[in-house]
């Protein structure tokens, strides 16, 4: 049936797709809009096999029938479906894949709350399984600003909780269970006898799935097929709010699992996977590992997984994340590749087999094995280095840094704050970036600065503004860009990270260890000053 509709003003889905909050997804039209410029931006869907399936948050079920019955009235022939409309990111990566489909949609706003009054989010992403690429999300905004009529079918919805095929409107529905194809692919990437082994020899972990899509998916591969504990996983049912849960494995909101791993009683290994299984935060015994330096690990010691025993063909890291696995590379003699911060600049470098690692600071790893980042893939890989080296996590981190010198990192956003505050602390600053050089700032000499920009080496896209570097002598940078995923004002995220080399000093906290690059920063871009805030909100 069509619909007529009017443009829902120019819907712009960002790196991440299309985050709103729930209730704007939830007027009448405006979730049947977006789809339908998705499928009409990429050129149709009639004849097409499409992947649907979400994070179990608040609306997801109800998406997915409107989703399912426009696919259905727009010609396409088969939509294979997550049961109760639950698929987690890299399951869904896996299945587009694996299946051959053109692409998928995916319904999550990720690491963003749940429920009627919080967010949700539509991904559209490619043949390869990963999310689509600017040209295609220029198209998406494009046909938004456009659309005059949606096609829907009247159909009786699906009965998302069997698995197998029904019919809805001339196109087959494949019900299927989300999780079993993921575990099989992590069984051919990983040793599970081996990793069985540990757990038998005595070896706990504490999983905080947050309420939200890895639950069944940790179950599944911790619990049953590597023999965990029960009550390994915790947080393990998805629910439609993540049971008020801010699915956002950091410090700051997974802080139930830091507490757990900081006091007396922790376990041997703590992870936290976000809303939509993509990013993991990985813990130690009274040690957190931060992002930046889980990458690095994970490159240095990736043959102690099957799946990476003849080595990697290269490594890319977001512009924001840390050096420490560039120094790793060049150890290994290895490409390193440096991109904005995203997961679609991946997805080139992996298709092209330049890369079989990549990461961001965000909370975010992953391979080659999908087009999307991976939390319980990165969990895996870090107990594998742990069974094959016989270390605790604070054994191998040390290791790593006594091998090759330590990069203290961490984030500092700034939340919410006025859009136009935000720009103009960005506009002055990049202002005055070419006269910073052989400036000192609070006592900080300034060595060159710039605003980052990547040329694609494989297809030669360019991407400007992608955010302004300040290195200070000493090996010391901080990066300062706006968020583009948030919903609310404008996030301002400072980044920052200094390297010393060998052993020395290596015990430090890294806030200490960075105090004169943030005070350098604040003597520059003045953020605290201009914004009234005392800190930053958010600290990683
Ligand atoms: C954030 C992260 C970025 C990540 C993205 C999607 O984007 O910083 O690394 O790829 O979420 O998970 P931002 O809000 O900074 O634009
Ligand atoms: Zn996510």
């Amino acid at each position: 049936m069509r619909h007529s509709t009017h443009p829902i003003l120019g819907q712009k889905p960002g790196t991440s797709g299309l985050r709103k909050k729930t209730r704007v997804f939830m007027t009448p039209g405006y979730l049947e809009n977006f789809v339908q410029a998705t499928f009409d931006a990429i050129g149709g869907v009639a004849g097409k096999t499409l992947v649907l399936g979400g994070d179990g948050r608040y609306f997801g079920a109800e998406a997915a029938q409107v989703i399912l019955k426009m696919a259905a009235a727009n010609g396409a022939a088969r939509a294979i479906v997550g049961q109760g409309a639950w698929l987690s990111t890299p399951a869904a990566s896996h299945l587009i894949r694996l299946r051959g489909a053109d692409g998928g949609l995916i319904l999550s706003a990720s690491h963003n709350p749940g429920g009627p009054d919080e967010d949700f989010g539509v991904k559209y992403n490619i043949a390869n399984g990963g999310p689509a690429p600017e040209a295609v999300t220029e198209a998406i905004f494009a046909a938004t600003l456009e659309i005059s009529e949606y096609r829907k079918a009247n159909a009786p919805d699906i009965n998302l909780g069997a698995v197998g095929e029904q019919h809805l409107a001339g196109m087959v529905v494949e019900v299927v269970d989300p999780v079993a194809a993921y575990a099989d692919l992590m069984e051919v990437l990983f040793d599970f006898k081996m990793l069985r082994s540990l757990f038998h020899a005595g070896f706990t972990a504490r999983i905080d799935s947050m309420n939200a899509i890895t639950g069944p998916y940790a179950v599944e591969i911790f619990e049953r097929r590597l023999g965990a504990a029960p009550g390994t996983v915790v947080h393990a049912t998805p629910l439609p709010d993540f049971g008020g849960m801010h699915p956002d494995p950091n410090p700051t909101w997974a802080h139930e699992l830091m507490a757990a791993m900081m006091g007396p009683q922790a376990p041997d290994f703590g992870a936290a996977s976000d809303g939509d299984g993509d990013r993991n935060m990985i813990l130690g015994r009274g040690v957190y590992v931060s992002p930046s330096d889980s990458l690095a690990v994970l490159a240095a010691e990736a043959r102690c997984a099957p799946g990476y025993a003849h080595g990697l063909m290269g490594v890319a890291r977001s512009m924001p994340t840390s050096a420490a696995v560039d120094r790793v590379a060049q150890a290994l003699c290895i490409p390193c590749y440096e991109t904005p911060t995203g997961w679609k600049f991946f997805g080139n470098l992996l298709d092209a087999g330049r890369v079989t690692l990549c990461g961001e600071e965000s909370f975010g790893t992953g391979s080659d094995h999908v087009r999307e980042k991976d939390g319980l893939w990165a969990v895996l890989m870090w107990l594998s280095i742990l069974a094959v080296t016989g270390r605790s996590v604070a054994e191998v981190l040390a290791d790593h840094w006594a091998r090759f010198g330590r990069t203290y990192y961490s984030r500092h956003d700034y939340e919410a704050l006025p859009v136009a505050l935000a720009e103009t602390i960005m506009a002055d600053l990049r202002a005055r970036l070419a006269g910073l050089a052989g400036q000192a700032a609070a006592g900080l000499v300034v060595i060159r600065a710039d605003e980052f920009a990547y040329t694609d080496p494989v297809d030669g896209s360019v991407s400007t503004g992608q955010g302004l570097r300040i290195f200070f002598e000493g090996g010391a940078r901080a990066v300062l860009r706006l968020s583009g995923t948030g919903t609310e004002g404008a996030t301002l995220r400072l980044y920052l990270e200094r390297y010393v080399p060998g052993p020395e000093g290596l015990a430090q906290d890294p806030q200490a260890a960075l105090a004169p690059i943030i005070d350098a920063v604040e003597a520059l871009a003045g953020i605290c000053q201009r914004s009234g805030r005392a800190g930053p909100d958010v600290v990683t």
